[in-house]
């Protein structure tokens, strides 16, 4: 049986260090499924519409990567797309603490259902999309660290707010 994966996240926005997990996923198992939260972030930078077309074009020739988006109970979302693993990147020990409590809360809900953690490159372990917000709201480069596509959205929502 093919073995599917959710890679479910916020991805607001897409980072480096999500595309360096979603390809490692996609060479471990069948297909892999990039699940974006919808209403994770009340004022979100990227709508879930941008998030969702980001995504797909960062992945357009890679046809084991596919978009979703879900709401809801993560566990519920998994069984109803009939995949087997979750997977959770970790960059740092800090990560840890909240990962295990979300794995382990998944595993009670499901215990049907894996999570895995991959490790990105150690060159994307001290990114997040938080901090690349905070970044670029202060006039900072994030080239590199984040698809082109994100890099030139991210000039426009900024270029857009000082109109
Ligand atoms: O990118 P993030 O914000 O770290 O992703 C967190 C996410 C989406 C994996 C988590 O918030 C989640 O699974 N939310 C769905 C609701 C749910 O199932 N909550 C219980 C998990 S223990």
């Amino acid at each position: 049986m093919p073995t599917l994966a959710v890679y479910p996240g916020s991805f607001d926005p897409l980072t480096n260090g999500h595309v360096d997990i979603i390809l490692r996923g996609a060479r471990l198992f069948d297909r892999i499924i990039v699940s974006i939260l919808v209403n994770a972030e009340k004022s979100p930078l990227f709508t879930m519409d941008e998030r969702v077309e980001i995504t797909r074009a960062v992945f357009k020739d890679q046809p084991k990567v596919e978009v979703d988006t879900f709401d809801g109970l993560l566990v519920d979302y998994v069984e109803r797309r009939k995949a087997q693993v979750i997977v959770r990147g970790l960059r740092a020990v800090s990560d840890f603490e909240f990962e295990f409590q979300l794995a382990l809360m998944n595993q009670r809900l499901n215990a049907q259902i894996q999570t895995v953690f991959i490790m990105p490159a150690k060159q994307y372990t001290y990114i997040s999309s938080r901090l690349i917000k905070e970044v670029v709201s202060l006039g900072g480069r994030v080239h590199g660290l984040v698809p082109e596509i994100v890099e030139a959205r991210l000039r426009d929502k900024i270029l857009a707010r000082q109109a």
